[in-house]
């Protein structure tokens, strides 16, 4: 079955928001866990804005399934990850401030960037992916880089609506399909949410899926476990 990827960011996005230490990421990760995660994500942000550094270490630390660690590829983050080591990494593009206009990586115009970030981690035994957008040239400059998987960005089929949605899920099977041959794994997230996850949990294709917000909007009404057990669910009809 296709894998869960929880991310708890906003988890963080509450606590930040006062400064304190109540909701605690890794309480909501280990929940998620128990509730049939596959695994738990995390970006770890430049300005810091939900996840700390400290989130990360104890997450390391104490996950049962795997982490993911988003990350822009920087110096900085690259020299974290080492420490830090977590099972898979995806590199993601610095300044992803808006949710309509942003785009996957560009992994064709910062190809040497990424794949020595990419060797860099992956001699660390780091599995790497790269958020892309589905694109033929991006998905091929991905296996130029070296890196294990791509994660598709799924952020434009989840805003369009009617033909442009077609036409981007389109994309997203051609671009899995294109990713898989070429020895990619291929992972998918951004914007998915309990309506629109069938369409892109079906595709042949499609190992995992990292979703974030609205997990955590729907576990703020049920509790996160009853949040990761619906999403689990709707995922399991999906390969039916
Ligand atoms: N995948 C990647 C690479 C992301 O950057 C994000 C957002 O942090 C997600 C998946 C999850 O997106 P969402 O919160 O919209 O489910």
């Amino acid at each position: 079955m296709i894998r869960l990827g929880v991310n708890v960011d906003h988890v963080a996005t509450v606590r930040q928001a006062r400064r304190v230490d109540v909701p605690d990421p890794v309480e909501a990760a280990l929940l998620a866990e128990a509730a049939g995660a596959d695994g738990i994500t995390v970006h770890l942000r430049e300005d810091r804005r939900h996840i700390q550094e400290r989130d990360v270490r104890i997450l390391r630390q104490r996950l049962h399934t795997k982490l993911n660690l988003e990350m822009a590829v920087t110096p900085a983050m690259l020299a974290f990850a080492e420490d830090v080591r977590p099972d898979d990494a995806c590199f993601v593009p610095e300044k992803r401030e808006e949710l309509t206009t942003e785009g996957g990586l560009d992994v064709v115009s910062h190809r040497q960037k990424i794949r020595e970030g990419t060797q860099r981690l992956q001699s660390l035994a780091v599995r790497v992916s790269l958020f892309v957008d589905p694109e033929t040239a991006q998905i091929e400059a991905s296996r130029d880089a070296g890196a294990h998987a791509v994660e598709i960005h799924t952020g434009a089929y989840c805003n369009a609506l009617s033909v442009e949605r077609e036409k981007q899920l389109q994309a997203i099977l051609e671009a899995s399909k294109l990713a898989q041959s070429l020895g990619l794994e291929v992972h998918g997230g951004h914007g998915l949410n309990y309506d629109n996850v069938l369409a892109i949990a079906q595709i042949p294709e499609m190992a995992e899926l990292n979703i974030g917000h609205s997990i955590i909007a729907r576990a703020i009404i049920v509790g996160i476990e009853q949040a990761v057990r619906e999403m689990k669910d709707l995922l399991s009809k999906a390969k039916e």
